[in-house]
């Protein structure tokens, strides 16, 4: 408003030879200024100017009053969007607490889950391995720390073979598990005297595809089968034996007999003989010199003891078969080792090759031996197998002058009872010695019947499970080997 009344005066004022000029219509003839006009025009100018400045005025002060309802009208459109967005923001502040409230809920849950699954990982009996696809360690349980004496640490980011190279599973499982999306099953997989059962689980639809092996060791449990596996073995011998034994002795008794009377009638000693012999027109005298000149009499000698032998066998059988009991028994155990090599003699002698009684026994038994808690049927099946595979490697010795040796030395050794047997036999190499206590390990030909590896694995279970004891070797190939057996005696 100031400014357009300035407009306004300004060229009045300012304009001095411009206000001159106006002036001049103000001067009277004599030059001199008619101040009535002069005033009555300025005073009409400023009463024209005052007007207009009330007009301006009113004019603006309308203008500011519609400004300023404009002001209001949006101040209170503002103040009902704050309000607005105030109740707004304090749902969504309600809501954004309720869903942080729930991730906490669920980070905890989440957490004490996976503390739960870690724990049954880490407490399970198994080995729990996780690989990725190219066979780098994910996941290392307590049993694969124990089992393979990595620890965790060690295990984490490195390949599965370089850390634990025994494992009876290859990348080419890993692959196929991954490939197929089906599990492999790894039955009775073996190293060195233990057995797994191992399954190798794909893990498909993750981000990182990779397996996790669960290894099973199940040695325990095959051995067990394998003992019982022979010890079937032998009692179906007993009862094979005992079911035969009545047979066999019959026909046996008769032969004895008939050997018997043949040699009686053979004899120009006997009496009775002469008759027959005359009426036949036969000199018996002559008929002796040629029985003794064809060694008659040693063959049919020879029949008897074969025949006396078989009944022998049958009877030691039977008592093998009838000794198996399921409680430990105080034994003297050189009565065990006598009963056995009986049993060896009988059975092995028959078998043909090397005679078990051919073989020299050198014994060494102390006085005062303590009597030893076993079970007796066990024992001599340890006794028998030791002694089997002893006549078989004694067999295969060839040279000229070799006298077949066993030795056997038992003795106390504190609360321990000792037992070597030791043979002059073919002997082994060392790395034949590092299995042969492993189940089916055998040199011997399985399809001819000659052994099915089984004899020293199910020893070495029975001393060390059934006896709390150790069997071990010690051999030298071409010399002879030793079999070192300790069980407490109590
Ligand atoms: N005294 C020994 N001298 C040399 N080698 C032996 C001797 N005893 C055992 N062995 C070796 O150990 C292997 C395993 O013996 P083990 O008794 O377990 O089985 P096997 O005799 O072959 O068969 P099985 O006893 O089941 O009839 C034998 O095949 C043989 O190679
Ligand atoms: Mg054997």
């Amino acid at each position: 408003m100031f400014s357009r009344l300035t407009c306004l005066i300004l060229p009045l004022c300012v304009s001095v030879p411009t206000v001159a000029g106006v002036l001049d219509i103000y001067k009277l003839p004599d030059g001199s200024t008619n101040w009535q006009y002069l005033a009555n025009t300025g005073a009409g100018l400023l009463i024209i100017g005052l007007g207009s400045g009330i007009l301006f005025l009113a004019m603006s002060r309308r203008k500011i009053r519609s400004y300023a309802d404009a002001l209001a009208k949006i101040r209170d459109e503002l103040e009902l969007r704050v309000v607005e967005r105030t109740a707004k923001l304090e749902v969504s502040n309600q809501k954004l607490g309720e869903e942080v409230d729930h991730h906490r809920h669920t980070t905890e849950r989440l957490a004490s889950t996976e503390a739960y699954i870690k724990s049954i990982i880490q407490s399970m009996p198994y080995m729990l391995i996780g690989v990725d696809k190219s066979g780098v360690i994910t996941q290392w349980n307590q049993a694969a720390q124990r089992v393979s004496g990595v620890d965790a640490e060690g295990a984490m980011g490195q390949s599965l073979w370089a850390v634990y190279p025994q494992i009876a599973i290859e990348q080419g499982h890993v692959e196929r598990a991954l490939s197929t999306s089906e599990p492999i099953h790894i039955e009775h997989a073996q190293r060195g005297q233990y057995y797994y059962d191992i399954t190798v689980y794909p893990l498909v639809g993750t981000t990182d595809p990779g397996v996790v092996i669960l290894v099973d060791d199940v040695t325990q449990r095959v051995l067990a089968e394998n003992t019982l596996i022979q010890k079937d073995k032998m009692a179906s011998m007993g009862e094979l034996a005992a079911g035969m034994a009545h047979d066999i002795n019959s026909p046996l008794s008769a032969i004895l007999q008939a050997v018997q009377t043949v040699q009686r009638r053979l004899s120009p000693d006997l009496e009775a003989n002469h008759k027959p012999a005359q009426s036949t027109g036969l000199d018996l005298q002559r008929l002796a010199d040629y029985v003794k000149a064809r060694e008659i009499n040693e063959l049919l000698d020879g029949v008897q003891e074969a025949g006396a032998r078989t009944s022998d066998i049958v009877s030691n059988l039977l008592e093998f078969a009838r000794s198996s009991s399921h409680d430990k028994q105080q034994v003297d155990i050189i009565d065990i080792i006598e009963n056995t090599l009986e049993l060896a003699r009988n059975i092995f002698s028959l078998q043909g090759g090397l005679r078990f009684q051919d073989i020299r026994i050198e014994r060494s038994y102390p006085e005062d031996l303590p009597e030893v808690k076993c079970y007796p049927a066990e024992m001599q099946q340890v006794f028998l197998n030791l002694f089997r595979n002893a006549n078989h490697a004694l067999q295969l010795v060839d040279k000229p002058d070799h006298v077949p040796r066993l030795k056997i030395r038992v003795y106390a050794m504190d609360i321990m009872l000792r037992i070597e047997v030791e043979d002059n036999g073919v002997g082994m190499e060392e790395d034949i010695q590092q299995h042969i206590f492993e189940p089916f390990f055998t040199d011997k030909a399985f399809s001819k019947g000659e052994g099915s590896g089984l004899g020293l694995s199910v020893s070495h279970f029975i001393i060390t499970e059934h006896h709390d004891g150790h069997i071990a070797v010690t051999s030298t190939p071409g010399e002879g080997s030793t079999f070192h057996i300790q069980i407490p005696c109590a």
